[in-house]
């Protein structure tokens, strides 16, 4: 566990550029960037109060790969989860901020990201994600992985920990508590991660940026 760029950032208004800055920044020197409550305090709440107004129906159980080889393998997740299409306000808002940290990062460094994609994710008591990478080198797919949490209130002891492995030989690991707020963002090639099981109901938005990989003139799809 590492105190490096893990701290509390100030929330107020014109803070955004700030946060951008910071994750550009912290990806650019370490390929991961976490930030502690950074999310803007109003688009954290609307998008709180939404996923708590959803009906449970809302959510699918999560696969796992692309669409063509979709399939379920509780073995391996047991989360639920439900696509952000930006019909709603809260949602708007937030494929709008997503949309300008990913201008913000294109700007500064050059990542070439081009479309993005994101889901509301629903763990229930014991549920989990084992390790795993959200993409493979060579596919040139998902470059960049996005999650913030929206779980007022987490106490240590409730579990459901972000592990992220950073060492070369993947022995090296930061814990990252899904509190309120919190932003996190790292290379999807780069990290392998996994979701511990949880004691209480655990909510967040996972998304991914990715690269343009069209060919032949036919616009990649985003998922
Ligand atoms: C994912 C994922 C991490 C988290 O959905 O691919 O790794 O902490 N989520 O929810
Ligand atoms: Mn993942």
């Amino acid at each position: 566990m590492t105190a490096l760029s893990i701290a509390q950032r100030d929330n107020g208004e014109g803070s955004r550029t700030h946060l951008y800055e910071t994750i550009a920044n912290d990806l650019r020197e370490t390929g991961y960037s976490i930030n502690v409550g950074a999310l803007p305090q109003d688009l954290a709440k609307s998008l709180w109060q939404y996923v708590q107004a959803m009906s449970n129906q809302a959510f699918d159980p999560a696969g796992i790969g692309r669409e063509q080889d979709h399939m379920l393998n509780h073995f391996v997740r047991s989360d639920e989860i439900c696509w952000i299409t930006g019909e709603t306000e809260p949602c708007r808002q937030w494929l709008q901020w997503s949309t300008d940290l990913q201008a913000y990062l294109n700007r500064r460094l050059l990542l070439g990201l081009f479309s993005f994609e994101s889901h509301f994710a629903h763990y229930a008591p014991g549920d989990f994600y084992k390790k795993h990478m959200d993409a493979f080198k060579g596919q040139a797919n998902r470059m960049l992985s996005l999650v913030v949490y929206l779980n007022p209130g987490w106490r240590p002891d409730d579990g459901g920990e972000l592990v992220l492995y950073t060492g070369e030989e993947g022995d090296a690991s930061i814990r990252v508590t899904p509190g309120f707020g919190t932003v996190v963002a790292f290379l999807s090639e780069e990290f392998p991660h996994e979701v511990l099981p949880a004691a209480r109901d655990r909510y967040s938005i996972a998304g991914w940026f990715r690269v343009n990989t069209s060919h032949s003139g036919r616009v990649d799809p985003p998922r």
